[in-house]
């Protein structure tokens, strides 16, 4: 059994790598092209795959939920930006669906090193089914990653996106299973004035001194 590789994975907090990329809409400096928006970076194993293949059309099919949510959406892989366009084209022809985000050529692997996307026990030429949930200040605010058999659920990253801008404009925390519209957790408090300010709260129900619910006022639509 080999060691984890260590250091290489951005963790939660820290500031994304920046990089300079060719991509299917040209070459990007990544915080220039992020441009003060989240962004949710994901990578794929290889072109003219099954399971990429399905995975690129369902976040090109749901691209405007991400565009709704102020977000912009970029791929990448080790392919050459020859094979990117190729394969684009073959997934509006047989999918007939169009790629409307751009996908980094990562052929000298620089971004997947940046990135850990490159997991040596899964493979060492392919990128693992990496997905990095940047804010506007470049810090990675969650990292989930996929093997290379099994294809990611746009739900869900749809849903940790909603989680995570919510809990970042309110300062609140979300359960399990949390959907936009459910009660969210307001975080314990952490002296005794704050407890007691907590529980005199009537805006909120308080199952005990540490687990305390709240419903968001709804946006105006
Ligand atoms: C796929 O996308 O289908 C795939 C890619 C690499 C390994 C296994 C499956």
């Amino acid at each position: 059994m080999s060691e984890a590789v260590s250091g290489a994975i951005p963790r939660i907090g820290e500031v994304a790598p920046d990089f300079v990329a060719e991509t299917t809409q040209g070459v990007i400096k990544f915080s220039e092209w992020q441009g003060g928006k989240w962004v949710v970076l994901f990578s794929h194993p290889a072109d003219f795959t099954p399971v990429c293949t399905t995975e690129l059309a369902e976040f090109a099919r749901r691209n405007d939920e991400f565009v709704k949510r102020d977000t912009k959406l970029i791929g990448l892989s080790i392919d050459s930006i020859h094979s990117h366009m190729a394969w684009l084209q073959n997934i509006k022809e047989r999918l007939g669906v169009e790629i409307p985000y751009p996908l980094i050529a990562d052929i000298d692997m620089k971004v997947a090193q940046k990135f850990g996307m490159l997991h040596p026990e899964a493979s060492s030429t392919a990128t693992v089914r990496a997905v990095f949930f940047i804010n506007p200040d470049r810090k990675v605010q969650a990292l989930v990653y996929y093997p290379l058999t099994n294809g990611r659920n746009i739900d869900e990253v749809l849903r940790l996106l909603d989680s995570l801008q919510t809990s970042s404009k309110h300062s609140v925390a979300t359960p399990a299973n949390w959907r936009p519209g459910d009660k969210v957790i307001i975080p314990p408090p952490r002296n005794v004035e704050a407890l007691q300010q907590r529980m005199a709260r009537t805006d909120m129900e308080h199952v005990d001194f540490y687990l305390g619910f709240k419903q968001l006022e709804k946006p105006a639509s």
